[in-house]
């Protein structure tokens, strides 16, 4: 960290936080979760609407199921804390039903403004936000955590699973607990230089050159026997695997059946 401000307590849990996969199995406290919750609870949310709400799963069958839909990830099981958490826009939209806008609306002669692709990544950054500060949380305690986004995933078996009306879509999950073992030992992942994210005024757009300083210094596994190049292998082992095809068929469901106009799930 160059030229930044001297560490506080802050700092220091932003700055030493990484993703913790491996749990000690002992489970948290009631007063673990809530403060976890509390701390989600407490984040900027637009217009103070919280358009997100957080499903615990506590069921290990459940969760066992989990780590099969979210890309076969056995640490999904063995969470002791895991919370989903769902752009919601159908909280407010019940709400605004039993308000009667919908006859307001008709009275006026105005059309009704159902939710859409707008709304949906609104709710997004409030459930986004929401969970960052309850990894934040966690990381306070001493708790470690891990995002899946595959909860994106198998949107007909996760709606099932957890009731979710039309205008409700799990964003992301995250596993939480106690690190199993020392976790100063997991060593921290490095980021790209600053100069190639944080731009002044303008978009930098990168050339050939920018990209080999870029990935200088970035050791990166090489786990695709045919890859010949980093972008190979990032395109192989993400963009244009599996599960990315996976969450792509499941997104596109969703976005779909959420700017509908009409008709619940
Ligand atoms: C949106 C998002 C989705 C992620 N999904 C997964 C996942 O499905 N499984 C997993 O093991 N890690 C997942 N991660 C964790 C990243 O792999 C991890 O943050 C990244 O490798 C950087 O490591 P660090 O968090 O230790 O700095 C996800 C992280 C984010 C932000």
């Amino acid at each position: 960290m160059n030229e930044t401000k001297k560490m506080n307590q802050t700092l220091e849990i932003i700055e030493k936080r990484r993703t913790i996969r491996a749990y000690n199995p002992t489970p948290l406290t009631p007063e673990e979760i809530n403060t976890i919750i509390h701390g989600a609870m407490r984040a900027p949310t637009a217009g103070n609407m919280m358009f997100y709400s957080i499903i615990q799963v506590n069921d290990q069958k459940m969760k066992d199921k989990l780590a099969l839909t979210c890309d076969n990830q056995p640490h999904i099981a063995k969470a002791p804390l895991v919370l989903i958490f769902l752009a919601d826009v159908q909280r407010w939209w019940d709400y605004l039903q039993l308000s009667m806008v919908p006859d307001l609306c008709e009275e006026r002669g105005i059309d009704l403004e159902t939710p859409q692709e707008s709304d949906l990544l609104m709710a997004c950054c409030d459930a986004l936000i929401a969970a960052q500060n309850a990894v934040i949380t966690a990381e306070s305690l001493g708790i470690g955590s891990c995002y899946i986004g595959d909860i994106m995933e198998n949107i007909e078996i996760h709606r099932e699973m957890f009731n979710l009306p039309k205008w409700v879509f799990p964003i992301t999950m995250v596993c939480f607990g106690y690190p199993k073992g020392d976790k100063e030992k997991i060593p921290l992942k490095e980021r790209f230089p600053k100069k190639f994210i944080h731009f002044i005024d303008n978009y930098n757009r990168l050339n050939k050159e920018d990209f080999t300083e870029m990935f200088h210094n970035v050791n990166r596994d090489f786990n695709i026997k045919f890859a010949k190049n980093l972008g190979q292998q990032f395109y192989f082992g993400k963009l244009g695997a599996d599960f990315s095809k996976e969450m792509r068929r499941s997104v596109k469901i969703a976005i779909k059946d959420w700017i509908a106009k009409n008709g619940d799930l």
